[in-house]
């Protein structure tokens, strides 16, 4: 996950200028507890504090996992931005290197403001912009949870921020400029389960932090919630009526890909998106995962969408069908049936499970060929796709060019858009993207 961008406000600082500035910038520190004992919170409270730990995904981004991997919550986790590196703070209850001389207090003011114990101003790598939406009660259960899991001793690396970026007390111009704050008020339009989801959707589980483009200051561009934006060199689809594929994401397809990282229609969770279902909606209560997905069938107007997805489906399945039947002359069709039918052909009428219909899925739909670059770079291990199916990595087999012509002749049999354009060059920077070569290359 992660590597979003952001930048401290020096704008705002300049804006407003000298004390104003100040005032609005100086927060107290909130005194030190002693560490409160972990019989003193009931343990219906910490498995609630769970299960919102799980739908914001702490673990992720506060579990190292260079240097040989870290004890979950320790913190010390490297987030690349292109400014320099951000490494998470420790938020077990240890009470000289995490969070153990915490308040409740202190601890909802982080989540809900942004800003430290000590008084200084979190970095909005820490998506509190959406945590702020989170009730008294989820935090208080978070706090909880939190404050009775292992205390880990250990320090964080320095943050490599060049200054100004790392005076914490400039952070706060980002937020004069950025930052809403304020708890998530219902709608009364619209149903319970809608409200739930929104809830859980725009608040703990930050959906928008990875598929909301961001402006040149890393904030989530306001007119533009969930048009889809690159995080990790992925990227993340627009969930509204904007998104590209084919077959509509329906409150089906949503729940299934959610809860078990693979939608029929759609195919598997890939890349960043991986543990979002895998590691962690999956193991929530499912009517949390039914209210998101019920939220998004209605962000990208499923109910107006779907009547074409017959037709699509059709369509779809008699392209993919055509390789195998029919002799083949396109040097590029002989490339993809010696690297992929095998594996990628589906027959009608519906694919079968296991085998992503490739003219269904993203890779083919977006902008550009960056998803499918990855997949093919990449593979699936068992751990991040589908368990009991893996592909393996094409990264020594397939050179650039090979992926070029992949990626021009599925987009030209398998879509209705235009062609990707540069494919060549753009298979040099997935590559480039791709660190170590996955440990499932079988080649
Ligand atoms: C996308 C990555 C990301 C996610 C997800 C995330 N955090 Fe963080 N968190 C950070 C970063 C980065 C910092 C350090 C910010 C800084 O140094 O200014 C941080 C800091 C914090 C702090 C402040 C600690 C201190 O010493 O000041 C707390 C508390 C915290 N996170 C709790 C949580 C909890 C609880 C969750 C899950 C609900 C969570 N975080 C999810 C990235 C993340
Ligand atoms: C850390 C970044 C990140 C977060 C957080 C995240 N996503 Fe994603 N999401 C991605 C990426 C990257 C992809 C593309 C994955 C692929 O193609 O295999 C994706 C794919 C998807 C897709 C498939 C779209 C398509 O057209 O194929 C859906 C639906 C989705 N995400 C919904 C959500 C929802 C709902 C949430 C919040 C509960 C969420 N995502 C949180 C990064 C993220
Ligand atoms: C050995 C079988 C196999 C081969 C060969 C193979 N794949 Fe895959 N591919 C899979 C499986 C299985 C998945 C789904 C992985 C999962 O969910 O765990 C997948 C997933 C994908 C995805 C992502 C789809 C999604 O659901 O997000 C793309 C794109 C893709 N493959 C393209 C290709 C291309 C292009 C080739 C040829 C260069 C290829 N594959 C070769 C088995 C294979």
């Amino acid at each position: 996950m992660k590597k979003r961008i952001f930048l401290a406000g020096i704008a705002g600082a300049g804006l407003l200028g000298g004390l104003g500035f100040l005032a609005y910038a100086w927060h107290p520190a909130i005194a030190d507890i002693t560490p409160p004992a972990a019989s003193s919170f009931s343990a219906e409270q910490v498995e609630r504090g769970r299960i919102v730990a799980a739908e914001g995904y702490c673990a992720e981004c506060h579990t190292r996992t260079d240097l040989g991997g870290g004890p979950e919550f320790a913190g010390d986790y490297q987030m690349k931005t292109p400014f320099g590196a951000i490494y998470t703070s420790n938020i077990t209850p240890d009470p000289q290197t995490g969070i153990g001389k915490w308040s409740e207090e202190a601890f909802r003011r982080a989540m809900h403001r942004g800003i430290s114990r000590d008084g200084g101003n979190l970095i909005p790598a820490f998506p509190y912009d959406h945590f702020t939406k989170m009730t008294d009660q989820d935090i208080s259960d978070l706090y909880a949870y939190m404050m009775t899991r292992p205390a880990v001793h250990l320090t964080h690396r320095p943050n490599e921020l060049p200054f100004p970026l790392n005076i914490r007390l400039l952070q706060a111009g980002w937020k004069l400029l950025f930052f809403k704050q304020g708890v998530y008020q219902p709608d009364p339009t619209h149903d319970a389960l809608w409200n739930r989801g929104a809830y859980l959707a725009e608040g703990v589980a930050h959906c928008g932090s990875c598929h909301t483009p961001r402006n040149l200051m890393g904030a989530e561009k306001s007119g533009s919630t969930y048009d889809g934006a690159v995080v990790d060199g992925w990227i993340a689809p627009p969930l509204n009526a904007n998104n590209p594929t084919p077959t509509t994401w329906n409150e089906d397809e949503l729940y299934a890909y959610l809860r078990n990282g693979v939608a029929p229609l759609h195919g598997s969770a890939g890349g960043p998106m991986s543990p979002v279902p895998h590691r962690f909606l999956s193991t929530v209560p499912e009517e949390d995962v039914h209210a998101i997905a019920h939220y998004f069938a209605f962000v990208d107007n499923a109910a107006v969408r779907a009547k074409h997805d017959k037709d699509a489906l059709a369509l779809a399945m008699n392209q993919s069908s055509v390789d195998l039947t029919h002799p083949v002359v396109d040097p590029d069709a002989k490339l993809y049936q010696g690297a992929c039918a095998g594996c990628h052909y589906n027959s009608a009428p519906t694919p079968a499970s296991g085998r992503p219909e490739l003219a269904l899925n993203n890779a083919l739909w977006l902008d550009e060929p960056t998803n499918l670059y990855q997949a093919i770079l990449r593979g699936f291990t068992a751990e991040e796709g589908q368990a009991g199916v893996v592909m393996p990595s094409f990264y020594n087999a397939l050179s650039d060019k090979d992926m070029a012509r992949l990626a021009a002749y599925l987009r030209r049999t398998r879509t209705t858009l235009p062609p990707w354009t540069d494919l060549e060059k753009k298979a040099a920077a997935a590559r480039a993207t791709v660190e170590t070569i996955p440990v499932n290359s079988s080649h």
